[in-house]
């Protein structure tokens, strides 16, 4: 049996956190898709941790942490993850497993992912530089290497015969950066990677399955920037939502059966492109200030803004999300009023529905507004304990959704989280 947990919106809903929390429930904790564009932030008796590949379950005795075939994996960042989580206690060779059927990020990866960030001027996507993009085109272009493949004596050549190709992409690109630092790295990753645990992903998993062992698959960035449902081209470039489950590690959609949707109770988004309840104004400032948004990957300052039902709705028909979780009610805490988006106004027509193309075009968020509750809520630890008029804004959410929001997270720390009732 597997449980999916994974962000509704545009990444950085809190995952990180939510999935460590349940990992206690588990026994195979599971990524499978994203790669080190992912930023997962957990606090382990109060300190801060920032995950990139590894599943954030690792912090738990005797769970196995797996990184699945969908994942595009950087050697060089697992080798810095592994050695800050040995220094917190974890023997992570013990408990981490590797896809044998993971991409591997090349350095010429990471330079493509520049080159073409800087080609694109105003219109850049604003990847997160960490060569994401280039290196599932090779996945699906079929060059790409996969993290079994080091295993093979002809690896050398097979990298050498791929980095050449990529060279001709950058002097197209007129891109003559130096990258040799970042090769020594990366062969420095790869010696790394070779003495942890590879295995055949899918046989693993299945077998746990067929031994009765529950599974958490772990989420990376946001429904809304899924490669096909999000607000394309500004999205990433793997399926995000829980079909990318499947694929991303080898399980029938029959085996999964709990799918929980983490959102904000507000919005943000990091990098380009449209957010139709974006506030630029001192409320979103207020919001980026008191929730802390910049990025955890990159220190971006995030975009803030509104909630977005028509985005929450679509997303949680794609997924098929069976619980809610709401992440940062307690960045609400400080607004006298808030406001809920029901449905776009688009050339004077109301839809409640995401737009095929959302890029440049006049889309205004229509409002139902709500009062603040104005009190700190962050110490709070019953769902009759919070201000009731925080209860008619969750409340509003459960009806307009038809989902319930069965979790309230109302602080980073890993014991603020208010079961609904
Ligand atoms: P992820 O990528 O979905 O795991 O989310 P990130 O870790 O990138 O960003 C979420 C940020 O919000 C982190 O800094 C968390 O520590 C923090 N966070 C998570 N839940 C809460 C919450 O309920 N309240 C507040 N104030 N911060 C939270
Ligand atoms: P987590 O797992 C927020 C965004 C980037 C950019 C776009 C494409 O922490 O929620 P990419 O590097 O994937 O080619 O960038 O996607 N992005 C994220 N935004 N959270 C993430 O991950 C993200 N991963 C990628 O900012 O807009
Ligand atoms: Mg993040």
């Amino acid at each position: 049996m597997v449980d999916v947990i994974l962000g509704l919106q545009f990444g950085d809903e809190g995952k990180g956190k939510i999935v460590d929390y349940f990992a206690k429930n588990y026994e195979v904790i599971a990524r499978f898709q994203g790669g080190p564009n992912a930023g997962h932030t957990l606090y382990v008796d109060g300190k801060k941790i920032v995950l990139h590949q590894i599943p954030s379950g690792i912090f738990h005795l005797n769970k196995i942490n797996l990184i699945g075939n969908g994942v595009v994996l950087d050697p060089m960042i697992l080798k810095k993850e592994c050695e800050s989580v040995a220094a917190m206690g974890i023997d992570y060779r013990k408990n981490l497993f590797i896809s044998q059927r993971a991409h591997l990020i090349l350095p010429t990866h990471r330079a493509i992912d520049k080159a073409s960030e800087a080609s694109k001027g105003n219109d850049k996507i604003g990847s997160t530089l960490k060569g994401i993009s280039p290196a599932y085109m090779d996945k699906t272009g079929r060059n790409g290497l996969r993290v079994g493949d080091i295993l093979d004596k002809s690896f050398t050549t097979q990298y050498i015969r791929l980095r050449l190709k990529h060279q001709k992409l950058l002097e197209n690109f007129s891109f003559n950066e130096d990258i040799s630092a970042w090769e020594e790295e990366f062969f420095e990753g790869l010696e790394f990677l070779k003495s942890l645990q590879i295995v055949n992903g899918e046989y693993f998993i299945n077998d746990k399955i067929q031994q009765g062992k529950k599974v958490l698959a772990e989420g990376a960035q946001g429904s809304m920037l899924d490669v096909d449902f999000g607000t394309f081209p500004f999205v990433t470039s793997s399926n995000t939502i829980s079909a990318g489950v499947c694929s991303g590690l080898g399980i029938a959609p029959q085996k999964i059966k709990e799918i929980l949707g983490v959102t904000k109770a507000y919005c943000t988004r990091v990098g380009s492109g449209p957010f139709p309840t974006e506030l630029n104004d001192e409320t979103g400032e207020l919001l980026r200030k008191t929730g802390n948004e910049f990025g955890s990957t990159t220190g971006r300052p995030r975009r803030c803004g509104w909630i977005d039902l028509v985005a929450l709705k679509f997303a949680c028909m794609i997924n098929g999300v069976t619980q809610l979780i709401m992440t940062k009610a307690d960045v609400l805490d400080a607004l006298d009023t808030l406001q809920v988006c029901n449905s776009y106004k688009i050339d004077n027509k109301e839809i409640n529905e995401i737009p095929f193309q959302m890029s440049g075009m006049d889309i205004t968020p229509v409002y139902q507004t709500f009062e603040g509750w104005n009190k700190d809520t962050t110490s709070v630890k019953s769902f009759e304990k919070l201000p009731s008029k925080m209860r008619l804004y969750i409340n509003y959410l459960n009806e307009t959704l038809k989902i319930p929001v069965k979790f309230i997270s109302n602080g980073p720390g890993s014991d603020q989280l208010i079961v609904a009732s």
